[in-house]
C-alpha cells in the first residue's frame, strides 16, 4: 500500500464504480472516508469506513481530510465544490471523467454538446484548483462503462426483446466500441493510487467490437437466448426514440480510446466484453 494514501476519500461511493472501489479498498486495508448524499444505513465495518453525508457542489466537506481522493461520482459537482471550498492537505486526486468530451463535442444533439463542454470545463477547473493547492491530478476518461446493474440506456430494447423474443438492431452500426467493466475501472484507479501517474488518460476495456455486436451481447445477457435479431434502419429507431438521436448518429463512427502505454505499463489487463454484467 502507498504510504501517503493509507486514508482515502472516495466520492460516489455508492455508485457503479464507487461500490467496487470501496470493496477493493477494504480488501486492501485502506481506511476510507466515503462521501455521498445518501449514505447506506448499515453493513460496512465502521472502524474502516467513515461515511460523510455531503452535497459535493456546495464545497469540499470540512470533515474529509484524507490526503488522497478517488472521485467516482459526478465530476462537475466535484469541480464546483473544489472551487467554493478546496480541500486542505490533499496531495493526490484520481478522478473519473469521460471520453464524451471528445466524442460528443460535435454531436448533432445540442444537449450532448453541452454535456461535453460542461465536463471539459469541470476538468479544467479541477486542474486549476489542484495546481493552486499543490495536488497531483490524474484524470481518467473511460469510454462506455458497463457492469453491476442492467444497462439503463438499452431499457426499452431489452423490454421489447423480453416480450417478443425479437431484437431490433439499429443498422448500419459498424462503428467500433471498447466498453470497460466497472470493476476493471475500479481496479485501475486502485493501481494508480499505488503507482501514481499524472495526466489525462483515455480508458477502454479488453475487447473492440462493433456497436451492433455490443448491443446484441448486452440484450442477450439480460434476456437470454434465443432472440431473433432484426436489422432496422437507425432513422426508424430515431423516430420512435428521438432522445437517442445523438448516439444513433454516431453508430458508424469508431469511438475508441487512445492507446495509453503508461497505463499498460501498470500491468492492468481489463477483461473482454462479456455483456451486461
Ligand atoms: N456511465 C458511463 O458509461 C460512464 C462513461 C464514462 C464516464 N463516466 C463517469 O463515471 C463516473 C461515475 O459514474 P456513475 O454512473 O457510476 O455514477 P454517478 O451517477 O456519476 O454518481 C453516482 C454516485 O455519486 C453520488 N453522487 C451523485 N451526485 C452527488 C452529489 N451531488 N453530491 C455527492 N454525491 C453525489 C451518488 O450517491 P448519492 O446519490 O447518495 O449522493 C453515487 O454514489 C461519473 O463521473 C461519470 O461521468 C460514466
Amino acid at each position: 500500500m502507498s504510504r501517503d494514501c493509507q486514508v482515502v476519500a472516495l466520492t460516489g461511493a455508492t455508485g457503479r464504480i464507487g461500490a467496487h472501489l470501496l470493496a477493493l479498498l477494504l480488501s486492501r486495508a485502506f481506511r476510507v472516508q466515503a462521501i455521498s448524499r445518501n449514505p447506506p444505513l448499515a453493513g460496512l465495518p465502521e472502524e474502516r469506513v467513515r461515511w460523510i453525508r455531503a452535497e459535493l457542489s456546495l464545497g469540499w466537506p470540512e470533515d474529509a481530510d484524507a490526503p488522497c481522493l478517488l472521485s467516482a461520482g459526478p465530476l462537475a459537482e466535484l469541480a464546483e465544490g473544489f472551487r467554493r471550498r478546496p480541500p486542505q492537505g490533499l496531495s493526490r486526486l484520481i478522478a473519473l471523467s469521460s471520453t464524451s468530451i471528445r466524442f460528443k463535442q460535435s454531436s448533432t444533439d445540442p444537449r450532448e454538446r453541452e454535456q461535453a463542454e460542461r465536463l471539459l470545463a469541470a476538468e479544467q477547473s479541477l486542474a486549476a484548483t489542484c495546481r493552486a493547492i499543490g495536488a497531483h491530478l490524474t484524470l481518467l476518461r473511460p469510454t462506455l462503462i458497463y457492469g453491476t446493474a442492467s444497462e439503463p440506456r438499452l431499457g426499452p430494447l431489452i423490454a421489447f426483446a423480453r416480450i417478443t423474443r425479437i431484437l431490433p438492431l439499429p443498422w448500419p452500426a459498424q462503428g467500433l466500441r471498447q466498453p470497460v467493466h466497472a470493476e476493471d475501472l475500479a481496479a485501475l484507479m486502485l493501481a494508480l493510487l499505488e503507482h501514481p501517474r499524472e495526466g489525462i488518460f483515455e480508458v477502454g476495456g479488453g475487447e473492440r467490437l462493433s456497436v451492433a455486436e455490443m448491443i446484441e451481447r448486452m440484450v442477450r445477457a439480460e434476456t437470454g437466448s434465443p432472440l431473433l435479431a432484426v436489422p432496422m434502419p437507425a432513422r426508424w429507431i430515431e423516430s420512435i426514440f428521438p432522445r437517442w438521436r445523438g448516439p444513433l448518429s454516431r453508430l458508424g463512427q469508431d469511438q475508441l480510446p487512445r492507446p495509453e502505454p503508461e497505463l499498460e505499463a501498470l500491468g492492468w489487463r481489463p477483461r473482454p466484453f462479456l455483456g451486461a454484467r
